[in-house]
């Protein structure tokens, strides 16, 4: 029996996280505007793993920032699980960035004066989580990322890749479904940035935590499905993870 043809619609549309129209960000400063993004349009589906591969400049964390709702477009649409961002109120734009989306900045932004896991805590105190449970919770986080034995450091007793961390175990702390990194490696040592990396690697393939990140480490390339390349505020060119490979290879091979 064929499918009626709305089922598959909403099948395909179900499958869809994030979607994009015709995004357009401009910055203006003064006489001086930007033109960050020009009409971006994209979908993103549920469990992918995306690369926004970018130059400096290009609109990478413009790009991070509106998806995940933290900034507005000045024109073109943005939804999340098929809602308009556009359209919800206060509170819902607060239950949406508190549990729906996990951000992992590109500077950390912890707070200085909480210790590691006082700032891991935060997150799901603000949720509405009771202290006991988010204690425990914020504990079995910083495990997870390998930082058992730092539970009552500041961030000046870390170092960037043991910032980094807490960062992500913060972002994690509500049980995000879409997890959003900005420039994640860019910071870290070579081996700090691959366990980070696997990190990722295994929320996306094991918890299916749809992964968008803006990065230009080409490390991450061969782990996501797809690859937005972005320049001057507009996708150049999207790639399958199999087209990537290959290129991944010629440059192995080069070096
Ligand atoms: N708050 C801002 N005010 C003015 N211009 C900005 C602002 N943020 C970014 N820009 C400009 O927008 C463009 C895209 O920046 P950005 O999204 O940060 O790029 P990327 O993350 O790829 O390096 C750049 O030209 C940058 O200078
Ligand atoms: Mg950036």
């Amino acid at each position: 029996m064929n499918t009626p043809a709305s089922l598959q619609s909403k099948r395909r549309a179900e499958s869809v996280i994030v979607r994009t129209r015709d995004v357009c960000k401009e910055y203006r400063k003064g006489p001086i505007v930007t033109q960050a993004l020009r009409g971006i349009t994209c979908e993103i589906r549920r469990g992918e793993f995306v690369s926004i591969m970018g130059p400096s400049g290009s609109g990478k964390s413009t790009f991070f920032n509106i998806v995940g709702a933290l900034s507005t477009p000045t024109s073109g649409r943005v939804l999340i699980d098929e809602v308009d961002v556009a359209q919800l109120s206060n509170d819902e734009l607060a239950y949406i960035r508190c549990k729906k989306i996990g951000y992992i900045f590109q500077s950390y932004n912890l707070i200085q004066a909480m210790t590691a896991l006082e700032n891991v805590m935060t997150s799901m105190l603000f949720a509405g989580v009771i202290a006991d449970d988010a204690r425990r919770r914020g504990m079995r986080l910083l495990d997870r990322v390998g930082l058992k034995d730092r539970w009552f450091h500041l961030p000046k007793q870390l170092s960037g890749g043991q910032q980094q961390r807490v960062a992500i175990a913060r972002a994690l702390a509500n049980e995000p479904r879409i997890l959003l990194c900005d420039e994640l490696t860019a910071n870290l040592d070579l081996a700090t940035g691959q366990q980070i990396i696997d990190l990722l690697v295994r929320l996306n393939r094991e918890e299916g935590v749809t992964i968008i990140c803006a990065t230009h480490d080409y490390r991450m390339l061969d782990q996501s499905d797809r690859i937005f390349w972005i320049r001057d505020g507009q996708i150049e060119k999207i790639q399958n993870r199999d087209e990537v490979r290959i290129q991944v290879g010629r440059i192995g091979g080069r070096a």
